[in-house]
Order: structure tokens, then C-alpha cells, then sequence
């Protein structure tokens, strides 16, 4: 038995930063974690993996569909599956093995194993019992069970996400249960690799929650690459064989039944907290209907000397909101004041083009009542991204009419996924969107695009 400052039961992003964080603030800080590497569902099997197979057919399908364009000729490359699962298996093992030489590097412990908290102060693990003065949950989130459905990733026919990152062979007919981040990510990658895709989502809608003109513009970017999508859509049940599976779904309009053939079952309808056989509810700690762990404002639970944070609790499940909350505990049980703000929390779908937002819609702050000014500007006006075939898309930038502050961003389009962090700082730092139209922006770089959205916002953009 050993004794710790803190114990962090959970090694994703939310756990093993928190780990860090903690080390280096001066706790004696150790992790509990099953699986055989670090890195939680994220490096293991969820976005690190899934970067990786989304760059591979990016490039391949830039061989096939603009290669020739640009001059350079010759035959598009083959895909060796095999080796394709390889080189993404290779980056998880360089990022999982990077966090356990950081867990080295900052003397933190790995306890290996499934944890549970037999009483307050106590981790067990195994047949050990480990003592902590804190104890903070950071165990993340799973798929949830659609009725009906059921998910068995060694088959490969009806998967979830691991099972899709992981499949025997690339499937002719895909089709994705749910048009959220998952399903489009995923669905993109076996697209590209030749798969027809069909998106059977049960909002009239992709990507619920996202600004409107940004899900409208993306299903029909990802339409032109091949797309099918059945909307307002439910999905009752699939009926699986040993090499085939049949989706049935209702439209909500009629309720008319319908199905779909498949080789291939992807189920991307969500995630839930992940909190069995740690012992919480025997202690008492408290949940919200929907399961997830009530936390007050730092991260503690309603029992004393337990905190929880990431997928775990209330929020958006996304590995950079755990982190912050991971950095921000640490800091509170170092008896400092750790902070997150939830109002700047990025959020990236990683297809191409890329989508990010940050702040909120323009739908939002109607409903809000709030007097806003759009300044939108589309990528067709950027050189750079005509350069390389990525003039779809645009920058949606939102700010207040009165005082020109920036309420929130929503970008198609490349490189999105970094241009959203200039945004982020011009929130964090309450800037308007002059500031950021007064701010030199390098040309020819994808980001004059926002710039030239918070123009807009003023006088108007030049290249429009
Ligand atoms: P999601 O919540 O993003 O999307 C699920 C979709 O399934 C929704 O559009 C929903 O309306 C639909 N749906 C639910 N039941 C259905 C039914 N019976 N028939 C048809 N459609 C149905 O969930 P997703 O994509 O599984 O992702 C889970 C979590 O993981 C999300 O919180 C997401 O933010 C996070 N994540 C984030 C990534 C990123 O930041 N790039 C990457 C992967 C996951």
C-alpha cells in the first residue's frame, strides 16, 4: 500500500494532464489505469487513431482528385489496408508511449489496473488498497447502446468507433448511424478510401448544435464527396449476419419504415459517462439524471476529498475541455485557483474541409435576444485557399452590435481547426472584431480569412 496526495483514477486526457499538473505543483500524484497504454479512448482509440487514418486518405484522395490538376501525372497510389492500420498503430504507440515516459519524467506513479474507491481516502486496485488525501475521477465516457442495435467490434459488421478504426477490411457500403462528429470524421475516412457512405441521422440536420449555415454548407461539401444522407431519420434496429448487416429506420415525417443494406454498421449516436464499478453511488456521490457526476465550480463532488472532471461530468465531451479541467483541479487541490471558462471552449470536426466554432451561434443569440453583427467571408476570396483546391467554405464571425465584441466564430473550411484559436484569444482577451481587422495578418495564410470576416464586421472585407 502506498500513500498520495492524489490519486487519478483514469489516464485520457483529462486524467494523465491532471497527473502532470499535479506532479508539477509538488503532489505525490498517481494514476489508475487498466488499459495496457495511456492516453485513454483518445490516443488509444479515438482521435489520435482517427487523425491518423483521416491524413492517410486525405492524401489519398488528393492523388486521386487533384494530383493531376497540379501537374503531377502518373498512377493514383493502391490501398494496403494492412498498412494503412499499421501506421496508425504506430502513431498511438509513439503517443502513448510519450505520456509514459512524461509520467517518468514527473515521478508519477502508474497503478495498473481497474480502480474503485472502497471508502473516502481509499483506491483500490487489484488486491491493493492505496491511500489519497484527493481522489479525483477522470474515467471518460463510452458509447451509448442504441435499442436494437447491437455493437460487437471483433465481428466488424456492427461496430462503434473502436471497432470502425480497427475494421478487417474496407466495407463497399457503409452505412453511419448518427451525423455527429464521429459519424462525419469516420464516415469521411472510409469514403475516401472507397466506401459508399450512407448517414441515416434522426435531426433534419447534421451536427446538432452547430451554427446553421455551417451545417448546411458542410452536408453539401460532404454530399460532392460522396455522401448519402437520410435525415430526420430513426433508426429501430439492425439485423446483423455474418458478413452483412440490414438498417431499419422510420422517417419522421410519415412514419413510413425503410432499410438499408450494409457491409458494414458504424453506430455514432453519442457517448455516456463512464463511472461503473468504481463504487461512487455506494458512497453517495451524487449524478445527474443523465449520469453524469455533479461537480460544483472545482471540480468536487458532494463527497469530501473526491473530484471529478472530463467525459465524466457535465458538459461537452471533448479531450481539451478534460484537459483544462484536469490542469484547473490540480490547481485547486494545490491550493491554487484553477479556472476554466466554459464559454471559450473550442470544438473541431477534423473531415476536410475542416469545421471549428467557438462562442456562440448566430441561432443562439437570436433566441438570446441579443443585437449581433455577422461578418462572414468565404474562402473563394483567399488566395491561399484557391492555391490548393480549398476554396469552400467560409469564416462566420459574431459580435455584438453595439460594442463590436466578439460572441462567437464558426468556420469551413482549411485549417479551421487552428484558425478558431485566434478567435478563442480574442475572446479570452474580450477583443472586438476591429481589434482583430487592425491586427496584420501574414499573406498569403488561410487565417486573412479572419480577418477578412472581421472586416466585415465593420467597413466590409477587401477580397470579397
Ligand atoms: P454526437 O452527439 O456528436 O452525434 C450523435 C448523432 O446521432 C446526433 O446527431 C443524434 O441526433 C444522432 N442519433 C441519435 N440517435 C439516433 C437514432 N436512433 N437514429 C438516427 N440518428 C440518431 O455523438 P458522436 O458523434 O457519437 O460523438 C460522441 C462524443 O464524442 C461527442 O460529444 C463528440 O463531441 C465527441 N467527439 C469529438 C470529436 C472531436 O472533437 N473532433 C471526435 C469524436 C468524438
Amino acid at each position: 500500500m502506498a500513500s498520495y496526495d492524489v490519486i487519478i483514477i483514469g489516464a485520457g486526457p483529462g486524467g494523465y494532464v491532471s497527473a502532470i499538473r499535479c506532479a508539477q505543483l509538488g503532489l505525490k500524484t498517481a494514476v489508475v489505469e487498466g488499459r495496457e497504454t495511456l492516453g485513454g479512448t483518445c490516443l488509444n482509440v479515438g482521435c489520435i487513431p482517427s487523425k491518423a487514418l483521416l491524413h492517410a486518405s486525405h492524401l489519398l484522395h488528393e492523388a486521386e482528385h487533384n494530383f493531376a490538376d497540379m501537374g503531377l501525372k502518373g498512377k493514383s497510389p493502391s490501398v494496403d489496408w494492412d498498412q494503412m492500420k499499421k501506421y496508425k498503430d504506430d502513431v498511438i504507440g509513439q503517443n502513448t508511449g510519450g505520456i509514459e515516459f512524461l509520467f517518468k519524467k514527473n515521478k508519477i506513479d502508474w497503478l495498473k489496473g481497474w480502480g474503485s474507491i472502497p471508502a473516502v481516502g481509499k483506491v483500490k486496485v487489484g488486491d491493493e488498497v492505496h491511500e489519497a488525501k484527493n481522489i479525483i475521477v477522470a474515467s471518460g465516457s463510452v458509447p451509448t447502446a442504441l435499442p436494437g442495435v447491437e455493437v460487437d467490434n471483433d465481428k466488424g459488421i456492427v461496430v462503434d468507433s473502436t471497432g470502425a478504426l480497427s475494421l478487417p477490411k474496407i466495407p463497399k457500403k457503409m452505412v453511419v448511424i448518427g451525423a455527429g462528429v464521429i459519424g462525419l470524421e469516420l464516415g469521411s475516412v472510409y469514403a475516401r478510401l472507397g466506401a459508399e457512405v450512407t448517414v441515416v441521422e434522426y435531426m433534419d440536420f447534421i451536427t446538432p448544435g452547430m451554427d446553421g449555415e455551417v451545417q448546411r454548407q458542410f452536408q453539401k461539401i460532404l454530399g460532392k464527396q460522396g455522401f448519402t444522407f437520410i435525415l430526420g431519420a430513426a433508426v429501430s434496429g439492425v439485423e446483423a449476419s455474418k458478413t452483412k448487416a440490414k438498417v431499419n429506420y422510420k422517417l419522421k415525417k410519415d412514419d413510413s419504415e425503410h432499410s438499408l443494406d450494409a457491409d458494414v454498421v458504424l453506430v455514432a449516436t453519442g457517448r455516456k459517462p463512464f463511472t461503473d464499478g468504481l463504487g461512487l453511488a455506494e458512497l453517495g456521490v451524487e449524478f445527474t439524471p443523465r449520469g453524469q457526476i455533479k461537480t460544483d465550480s472545482h471540480w468536487a463532488t458532494n463527497v469530501p476529498g473526491i473530484y471529478a472532471i472530463g467525459d465524466a461530468i457535465v458538459g461537452p465531451m471533448l479531450a481539451h475541455k478534460a484537459e483544462d479541467e484536469g490542469m484547473a483541479v490540480a490547481e485547486v487541490l494545490a491550493g491554487k485557483h484553477g479556472h476554466v471558462n466554459y464559454n471559450v471552449i473550442p470544438g473541431v470536426i477534423y473531415t476536410t474541409p475542416e469545421v471549428a466554432s467557438v462562442g456562440k451561434t448566430e441561432q443562439q443569440l437570436k433566441e438570446e435576444g441579443r443585437a449581433i453583427k455577422v461578418g462572414k467571408f468565404s474562402f473563394m476570396g483567399n488566395a491561399r485557399a484557391k492555391a490548393v483546391h480549398q476554396g469552400e467554405g467560409f469564416v462566420k464571425l459574431i459580435v455584438d452590435k453595439d460594442t463590436d465584441r466578439v460572441l462567437g466564430c464558426h468556420i469551413i473550411g482549411p485549417g479551421a481547426g487552428d484558425l478558431i484559436h485566434e478567435i478563442c484569444v480574442a475572446m479570452e482577451f474580450g477583443a472586438s472584431a476591429q481589434d482583430i481587422a487592425l491586427t496584420c495578418h501574414a499573406h498569403p495564410t488561410f487565417s486573412e480569412a479572419v480577418r477578412e470576416a472581421a472586416l466585415a464586421c465593420g467597413d466590409g472585407a477587401i477580397h470579397a
